[in-house]
């Protein structure tokens, strides 16, 4: 089985499917252009890619052997999955083992952003701190306050029961009620502008699709709290981000604490130049043990994929239906 592998991936993902198949990797630490994944696959049964790389139409219809396509994400929004469905090929994703590593960086994101860490580690390395002063950059209090979590799928929920420390009021928005924080919480399912509304904290963990894109957009910011912060760890899209520009730069809410954009890796200029927002570089999965884990699942999918097996992570399952039994 030949193989094309977008991106170097940890070590152990790449060991396991050298066991079974001939592997064309990507040599450069890099993004690859569309082109040059259409000719990547060229003569390939499987694809293991990356959520920077656009999987569309041409892509999956450029190499008419094509089988089976593992992503290295729990997103999939960049690829055509009705095309790879059409053509009969799985797709999987890596759901599961990077939750709790997502929505402990929303954490870190809330912290830093509620207690100012980022400005105040520039401040004290810069030689501004003159000994403690009772207005000293003054943050916003975690405890006690009300979470609002938009989505409550995987991360969400993980991110909703972390707060169980800091004794907060938990609103959320779904599509469906979650009655593991509704029990473990006393968590409320809210409409989203009542979330916006009364929470003190908005942290994104929707996937991007046409009904989430821009779902936080001016009219939304307007809504939140002059107090209030705002966190994404989901994708950059379901904010509009010039909106977020204008209600960091006027004051409407305290600040915002990001790990997508909506032009990944494009950021303005103005978002890099405001104090109030946390920049991160889309580092939601990103600690080795988590990584590694990913290369392992998508190897895995990849190779029960290419033997005509179910993979376990299959985000198309549909794929199979279509498919005469013999
Ligand atoms: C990261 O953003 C992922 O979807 O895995
Ligand atoms: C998002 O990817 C989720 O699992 O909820």
């Amino acid at each position: 089985m030949k193989i094309f592998v977008t991106r170097k991936l940890p070590r152990p993902g790449l060991d396991l499917l050298r066991k079974e198949c001939t592997i064309e990797l990507n040599p450069d630490d890099r993004v690859l252009t569309k082109d040059e994944i259409i000719k990547g696959i060229k003569g390939k049964d499987g694809l293991l890619c990356l959520l920077t790389d656009t999987i569309d139409k041409d892509v999956i219809n450029a190499e008419p052997k094509l089988k089976m396509i593992a992503s290295y994400a729990v997103g999939y929004d960049n690829i055509d999955t009705a095309t790879a469905t059409e053509r009969g090929i799985p797709v999987s994703n890596t759901p599961d083992v990077l939750t709790e590593t997502t929505a402990e960086l929303a954490w870190a994101l809330l912290f830093s952003v509620a207690r100012r860490i980022v400005e105040g580690d520039g401040f004290t390395r810069g030689g501004r701190f003159k000994g403690w002063a009772p207005m000293l950059m003054l943050g916003q209090d975690v405890s006690h306050k009300t979470l609002g979590v938009v989505g409550t799928g995987r991360i969400g929920t993980a991110f909703a029961l972390k707060s169980k420390g800091f004794q907060m009021n938990v609103l959320y928005t779904d599509e469906k009620r979650n009655e593991r924080i509704e029990r473990d919480l006393g968590a409320k399912q809210v409409p989203l502008s009542t979330l916006l509304k009364e929470s003190d904290f908005v942290s994104l963990h929707v996937p991007l699709t046409d009904a989430t894109h821009h779902l936080i957009d001016e009219k939304e910011l307007r809504m939140m709290k002059k107090t209030a912060i705002l966190i994404n760890t989901a994708r950059g899209p379901i904010i509009r981000e010039t909106a977020l520009i204008k209600a960091l730069k006027e004051h409407w809410i305290f600040g915002a604490g990001l790990d997508v954009y909506e032009k990944e890796p494009e950021i303005s200029e103005e978002l890099r130049s405001l104090h109030n927002v946390v920049l991160q570089p889309h580092t939601g999965s990103g600690t080795l043990e988590t990584r590694t884990k990913m290369a392992l699942m998508a190897a895995e999918n990849l190779l029960i994929g290419l033997k005509g097996g179910t993979p376990p992570n299959c985000v198309n399952k549909e794929v199979f239906l279509k498919k005469p039994t013999t």
